[in-house]
């Protein structure tokens, strides 16, 4: 059933090779004094930082710049955008780039004016949002995280060695506008290009995994699980198919924009695992949750084994004939783990730089964060704490 809920998502998308052109009118809206924030060389590379640059300076606008952003952001830059905001008068955040930049940019927008410490106050304490935020756009160049129509924001704390995600009220932190050109991921190198996939298809498992009455968005899912796989496997052989891309980039969109997760209990778990393992390794997020999420569905299966048995037979078309439903739930697994490789994702921890010694630490800061914003509570089949934790991790070891 669907239970009661409000939702507006207020995002303005531009979808569409000519997407960029309505940049123009866009800005529009906003004063004169923008912060452009993007990452370390791409967009120097293809071009597409001289296009943005020439549509500020006919619109009049005065830009300063944070560029550099890293993979996987900094607490460190997001406190440097925070000051160039305030010196220079910020009207709009432009974010140009992938999850990182616009992650980056939604942290720049809450603590620009935060009294007090950003980090504790709206990362480690997950407050309410209390102060005036600055507008953000995001101009997306690699698909996979969502960002770009939501109000998420994972930021890694390099000095306590924690990236949390903070959602943020999604009236208050959505991009204002999103320009979404499929052609602007072709030069986004194969390995970030696999796991942007896979970071989307995990958002789409964690939404799935839980909850199990007959509820429309389960369907939904399903039906972006199976356009995501589809364009997947053609993306990888031509990586400049428009259909792929375009299908890839709107399931990364829908994926986590809040829609499909209307109405349903969520798990959430791989991904309070892989941040953590992305503080330790520093590794792709979507490569992570490609390791991570085979050893978590074998460790809960049997406590949501109906709901396996629904993922093996709609997403991966197994044919289950004279099998039982403990088969039928684990062959669909191991389709998954098929696509994974089929990608060319990792399958195991040490091939993104995890150590032995590495696992405790993973396993008990990811405990204590999780504890720490949800208590007991849990949105998936089964209760997963610090010793299941290291039992997951030790299972993708090698
Ligand atoms: O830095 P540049 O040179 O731009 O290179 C980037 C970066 O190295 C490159 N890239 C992006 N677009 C490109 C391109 N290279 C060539 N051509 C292009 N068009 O790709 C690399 C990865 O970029 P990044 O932004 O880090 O990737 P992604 O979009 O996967 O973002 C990952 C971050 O988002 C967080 C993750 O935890 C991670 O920190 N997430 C954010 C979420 C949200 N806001 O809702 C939800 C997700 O679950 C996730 O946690
Ligand atoms: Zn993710």
């Amino acid at each position: 059933m669907i239970y009661d809920f409000s939702f507006q998502n207020p995002t303005r998308i531009h979808f569409g090779k000519t997407a960029l052109t309505h940049l123009a009118d866009e800005l529009k809206e906003y004063g004169t004094q923008v912060l452009l924030v993007y990452g370390k060389s791409s967009i120097k590379k293809n071009g597409l930082y001289d296009q943005i640059t020439a549509t500020l300076a006919a619109a009049g606008k005065t830009v300063c710049e944070l560029p550099g952003i890293n993979s996987n952001p900094r607490y460190s830059q997001v406190l440097q955008g925070c000051e160039l905001v305030r010196r220079h008068h910020v009207d709009l955040i432009l974010a140009v780039g992938g999850g990182s930049v616009i992650d980056c940019a939604k942290g720049i927008s809450a603590g620009a004016y935060v009294e007090g410490d950003l980090w504790e106050r709206y990362y480690q304490n997950q407050e309410p949002l209390s102060n005036p935020v600055v507008p953000v756009g995001a101009i997306l160049t690699m698909a996979g995280t969502g960002s770009e129509m939501n109000s998420g924001s994972v930021i890694t704390n390099e000095d306590l060695q924690l990236k949390i995600g903070r959602v943020f009220p999604l009236a208050e932190m959505s991009p204002k506008f999103a320009i979404l050109n499929p052609e602007l991921t072709y030069t986004v190198p194969r390995y970030q290009m696999v796991s942007g996939i896979f970071d989307t298809l995990s958002h789409l498992m964690e939404q799935y995994f839980s909850g199990d009455d007959d509820n429309t968005s389960d369907y939904l899912l399903e039906g972006v699980m199976k356009s995501l796989v589809h364009s997947a496997l053609i993306a990888v052989e031509k990586p400049d198919d428009y259909e792929a891309r375009s299908n890839l980039m709107w399931c990364a969109t829908m994926g986590l924009n809040k829609i499909l997760g209307l109405s349903k209990t969520q798990d959430w778990m791989v991904h309070q695992i892989e941040h953590q393992l992305g503080a330790y390794t520093d590794c792709a997020h979507g490569a992570g949750l490609a390791i991570i999420t085979p050893s978590y569905f074998r460790y809960i299966y049997r406590d949501g084994l109906s709901k396996f048995v629904r993922f093996a037979r709609m997403v991966w078309n197994v044919d289950d004939q004279g099998q039982g439903d403990e088969q039928i739930a684990l062959e669909g697994i191991s389709r998954l783990e098929q696509f994974i490789r089929e990608l060319g994702l990792p399958q195991s921890l040490c091939e993104v730089g995890a150590t032995v010694e590495m696992l405790p630490l993973i396993a008990k800061s990811t405990d204590q964060n999780y504890k720490a914003r949800f208590g007991t509570s849990f949105g998936g089949y089964k209760l997963v704490e610090e010793k299941e934790i290291m039992a997951i991790l030790n299972a993708c070891l090698w």
